[in-house]
């Protein structure tokens, strides 16, 4: 089913009308549309609609909310998936920056993951296994022998409990889900709370808390994918990027961490200081071969726990500007050197090569198999958090 447009704003109408969560003074979500003038002073919105349902029949719901400024963004409870986010260009004009699908059909169908929740484990375990206080865990490999992204059936594919909120200068959705103990392989059960928050300031932020009842891992990230000239055309070389990281780590065939945390100094993952996307990605570099292109974990320089800047991408024509703060201490910037113009999203568009790149924020990949590396590890009485903001502007 077709979820936007009239038909869909009537039935967001209706939901929020049998919604408190809706309804709040000084909103004005009755008399939104789904095309918001460009560059009308906007009045904050919330609606709640229905967004298809999976094949048992399970209903699903889009969450749309708009800002002071005009910038909106559509979430659906499936997956944590973010279908759409406009943001203003240098003139005011909304353009959405992120590929997906128009219905939840895509979405089942096939998707890299299109602005999905990902969990238990962002990115890659190797050889689908990790060893835990002495046990052997063997979880399902779906990315040859490693498991990527939490598994065939990971939190990109589970539908969320999912409960609007609005506050002043902010609103937004909190997701939980409750994943049980040995689900896609996993230990523990572990209770997962994620809140996407859309601010008045063009901030989206991501608020990431997990508990536990048996040791556990678990890294949590979102996996929208990018493209700020925000008409879903062209490729995203042209895109000036800056990553705060003076080291990454190398990948071996199969796209797990060697270990090693390699200086970017000489090499075409040096974004300490602005470059553009692809003006070295062909180069002829061992690590550009191996990941296609990016895709690998930047190690983010930061002093302490708190946000640090993680990166920061330009978009010359448009004028939008996009910084990714975070508490987490990897990056992982993906290219989307696997999008090769069979899929066909939002609009129409055909995403081909390189039309959209990825900046997860994350623990590195592999972590549970490597000691060295920051660790992954929940155990029961602790408790994971892990906050992710990006924040839109223009230049
Ligand atoms: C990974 C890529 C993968 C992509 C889509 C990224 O996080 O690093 O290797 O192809 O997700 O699945």
């Amino acid at each position: 089913m077709h979820t936007r447009g009239f038909s869909a704003t009537v039935l967001g109408v209706l939901a929020c009308l049998l919604s408190s969560a809706c309804s709040k003074p000084g909103s004005n979500d009755t008399a939104s549309s789904d095309t918001p003038s460009p560059t009308a002073e906007a009045s904050t919105t919330m609606t709640r609609s229905p967004f298809g349902s999976l094949p048992d029949g399970t209903a699903l719901e889009l969450y749309t909310f708009r800002n002071a400024s005009g910038m909106e963004v559509s979430v659906t409870n499936y997956g944590g998936i973010i279908t759409s986010l406009k943001v203003p260009d240098r003139n005011g004009a909304l353009g959405d920056v992120t590929l997906g699908y128009e219905s939840i059909d895509g979405y089942l169908k096939s998707s890299p993951y299109f602005g999905a929740l990902i969990g238990r484990y962002g990115n890659r375990i190797g050889n689908a296994q990790f060893t835990l206080d002495g046990t052997t865990y063997k979880l399902p490999a779906n990315d040859g022998p490693n498991t990527l992204h939490g598994g065939v059936k990971g939190f990109d594919k589970v539908v969320w409990n999912a409960e609007p909120f609005e506050r002043e200068g902010e609103r937004g959705v909190v997701f939980t889900y409750t994943s049980p103990d040995g689900e896609e392989g996993f230990p523990g059960t572990l209770q997962a709370r994620v809140t996407y928050t859309l601010t008045d300031n063009n901030e989206l932020a991501f608020d990431y808390h997990a508990t536990t009842d048996k040791p556990t891992v678990v890294n949590l990230t979102q996996h929208a994918y990018f493209n700020l000239a925000g008409d879903g055309s062209g490729d995203i070389l042209g895109h000036e990027l800056t990553i705060n990281a003076d080291r990454y780590t190398p990948v071996d065939k199969n796209l797990i961490p060697t270990g090693e945390l390699a200086s970017v100094a000489g090499t075409p993952f040096d974004f300490r200081t602005k470059n553009t996307i692809g003006a070295r990605i062909n180069d002829d570099h061992p690590q550009l071969k191996a990941g296609g292109g990016y895709d690998h974990n930047f190690v983010l320089n930061r002093s302490g726990d708190g946000l640090v800047l993680a990166a920061r991408v330009e978009e010359p024509k448009t004028g939008r500007v996009m910084e990714v703060h975070t508490t987490e201490p990897g990056l992982q910037f993906y290219s989307g050197n696997f999008l090769d113009g069979s899929i066909i999203g939002k609009q129409g568009h055909v995403y081909a090569h390189r039309t959209g790149f990825c900046l997860e924020t994350q623990h590195f990949p592999d972590s549970p198999n490597k000691p060295s590396f920051p660790s992954t590890t929940l155990r029961p009485g602790e408790e994971y958090t892990s906050r992710t903001v990006y924040t839109f502007s223009t230049m």
